[in-house]
């Protein structure tokens, strides 16, 4: 069982609670880091003195730019733990995965294989692309509560003669668990099969020795749990596939090789990419990340044993849920029936709490069953989930109960 202990509250040299080192509102308490990331002040203000120069001498501003996004393309892949060469800086995960999506020739009538808890924007964009080859997705389900055999099992299992792509998280969105893609990516490389892993959630949370896994693609964001100014993810692509892999803006690197092509886009702010160093080297000098993983596994656990526990004493049920291989800094809570029962309604159900409550959280879905997807960064503390458990618990049930009438 996991511990109830709260982990002490990180904290800046100079006393001061983490939290100063970020522009969050105080009025507003935020558990959602897993949404949509949280930029320390240090890399906002980098970024906003990168823009300034732009401004002052856009045509000398752009006529360097491409050098000093190579630049900045050696600094990530060096936290990203990856060759330059290896990696592209694309805009998010989402378009990472167009990338993949059309730069791909899949065979007339292909098939693409995705899972039940994939992220349903990278998803469609896996639809849509089967439409334009007249194929189709194949949704192989895997239980929420899989071990990496049953998880691996079920995909294969959903894969056949013309399955030309498996698009399979690393970390999943709205089940906050591993898949296991190295496994995947082995079987199904021995099938001929490319496969895409979406690792939005990793980079920050886990330091992966992403180019071992043995897939063709991986994504992830910089701008999630690396806290790297919105915009900022990488592509990493090992084999020969790469050749084929071409930026979303088709611009003067078109002739260059993977990645170099990325690192042009036309006129576009790509200060995200130039400032994103900024943030990483701010939490590895002010803390250090492995330091920073263990305070958040130790925050996710409290949080997680403590909301659930708050749950079950209004209902009486277990509130704890079993995701088969849970993440350090994520975690689900099963949240009284009647909540969330569909994306709509988690989506819903997040934009009230917010707007009724002031609380910034993650509300998910599967497969019927609503769940509090609670996510944390070095600004969290044991207290602001014990004021999750005052503030919104009771409300939470008595919405349930509402919605069951
Ligand atoms: C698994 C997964 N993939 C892709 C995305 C999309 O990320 P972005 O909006 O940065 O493209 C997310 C966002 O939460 C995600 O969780």
């Amino acid at each position: 069982m996991r511990s109830l202990t709260a982990p002490i509250a990180l904290s800046m040299d100079d006393g001061t609670a983490a939290a100063t080192a970020w522009t969050l509102s105080p009025h507003v308490l935020h558990l959602n880091h897993g949404s949509f990331g949280a930029v320390p002040r240090v890399a906002q203000h980098h970024q906003n003195v990168l823009r300034a120069q732009m401004d002052s001498d856009p045509v000398g501003w752009f006529a360097t730019l491409g050098s000093r996004v190579s630049a900045a393309r050696a600094d990530i892949s060096r936290f990203v733990g990856t060759a330059p060469g290896n990696t592209a800086l694309v805009p998010n995960a989402s378009g990472g995965a167009s990338v993949v999506y059309n730069s791909l020739a899949l065979p007339a009538g292909a098939e693409i294989v995705v899972s039940d808890h994939g992220y349903g924007a990278v998803t469609m964009g896996a639809e849509r692309a089967a439409r334009r080859c007249g194929g189709r997705v194949v949704t192989a389900r895997v239980p929420l509560d899989a071990d990496a055999a049953e998880a691996h099992a079920a995909v294969m299992a959903a894969c056949g003669p013309a399955t030309a792509l498996i698009v399979i998280d690393h970390i999943t969105s709205a089940t906050a668990r591993f898949m296991p893609v190295r496994e995947i990516a082995a079987s199904a490389r021995e099938r001929g099969i490319v496969t895409l892993v979406d690792g939005a959630h990793v980079l920050g949370l886990y330091q992966e020795p992403i180019e071992d896994l043995g897939c063709d693609v991986w994504i992830g964001n910089l701008h999630k749990f690396a806290c790297a100014p919105r915009g900022t993810a990488v592509l990493v692509a090992t084999g020969e596939l790469r050749d084929e892999l071409y930026p979303l803006i088709d611009s003067w690197g078109s002739p260059h090789r993977f990645p170099e092509r990325f690192d042009t886009q036309g006129t576009l702010d790509v200060t995200s990419y130039l400032a994103a160093p900024t943030s990483f080297d701010f939490i590895a000098e002010t803390w250090g990340w492995p330091a920073v993983r263990e305070y958040l596994t130790g925050l996710a656990d409290y949080a997680e044993r403590l909301v659930a526990d708050a749950f079950g004493e209004l209902t009486g049920e277990d509130h704890r849920v079993d995701v088969g291989r849970p993440v350090n800094g994520m975690r689900l809570v099963r949240l009284p029936t009647g909540l969330a029962r569909s994306h709509a309604e988690a989506d819903a159900l997040r934009d009230r709490v917010v707007r009724e409550c002031d609380v910034e959280a993650a509300f998910s879905s599967f497969a019927g069953i609503g769940y509090f997807r609670l996510s944390a960064h070095a600004y969290n503390t044991a207290r602001d989930f014990e004021a999750f458990v005052e503030r919104m618990v009771p409300t939470l049930h008595d919405w349930a109960r509402d919605a069951r009438r």
